[in-house]
């Protein structure tokens, strides 16, 4: 895959790109990056790339004829285009998933008040990485980048995220290692048992308790399987009994 950035401040991702898996990833080829300063785009004196808002207003207004240019020059037919944006649709996991499978993709930051309304026209996609407002978006693309890249084969064990949080709609089941005890505090036995059948079992309850208590909402929409029915039973008779 092509990740394309078009940022102010291209440095802010040297030490992104330079580091532990998303590094390994663009070391083995799964990721290719290339990082285009649109500042290049403008073409006076002191390469201003935005103006004051039409009528008046607090800020500074990215330019259309600046950034147009920019992604017109920087993305060709297969190029998926993403406008980072507070205004965009809500980032969740599925939309990971589902940009994952694009060859190319280009981001593009915002920063100041953001983009002069017609630069909207030509992208493909508006995301938001939550219901606040950053300085800019280059942290908001490090988040794309980062959760889209892991996704991609080989990137990392492809185990390690089938059972993450939302990869099956559930947050993911507790996780333990060595020592076996450590102030008090054991590690349950049936992870230490071998018994995978009942790792498994023991895996989907701990995992369907975790979000019924933090993230009740990821299950409104949810098709149990007759498993999973069997455990919310077992779950509820136990918390009955805490009672
Ligand atoms: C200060 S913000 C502009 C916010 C804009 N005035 C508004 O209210 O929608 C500057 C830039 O940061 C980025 N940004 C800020 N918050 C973001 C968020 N929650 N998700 C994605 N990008 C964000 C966008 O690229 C945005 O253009």
């Amino acid at each position: 895959m092509k990740i394309k950035i078009l940022t102010l401040f291209p440095n802010m991702f040297n030490e992104f790109i330079g580091e532990s898996i998303i590094k390994r990833a663009k070391d083995k080829g799964i990721v290719e990056f290339e990082i285009i300063d649109f500042r290049l785009w403008s073409n006076d004196k002191h390469h201003h790339v935005d103006d004051t808002p039409c009528s008046g207003g607090a800020g500074m207004v990215l330019r259309p004829d600046i950034l147009i240019p920019a992604i017109k020059d920087n993305s060709c037919s297969n190029t998926y285009k993403i406008l980072m944006t507070p205004q965009g649709r809500l980032y969740k996991q599925n939309i990971a998933e589902e940009l994952s499978k694009k060859d190319e993709i280009m981001i593009i930051c915002g920063h100041y008040e953001g983009f002069d309304e017609r630069i909207r026209d030509y992208v493909d996609d508006e995301i938001s990485i939550g219901d606040y407002v950053l300085t800019g978006g280059e942290l908001a693309s490090m988040v794309l980048s980062d959760s889209i890249i892991r996704l991609l084969n080989d990137a990392i064990k492809k185990e390690s995220h089938e059972d993450d949080s939302f990869q099956n709609g559930l947050l993911e089941y507790p996780q333990y290692t060595r020592p076996i005890e450590y102030d008090g505090k054991v590690v349950p036995s049936v992870l230490l048992n071998g018994n995978h059948k009942d790792i498994r079992r023991w895996r989907l309850k701990e995992s369907l308790r975790k979000t019924l208590k933090r993230r009740p909402d990821l299950l409104t929409n949810r098709k149990y399987t007759k498993e999973e029915l069997e455990l919310l039973d077992e779950i509820k008779e136990e918390e009955d009994g805490e009672k």
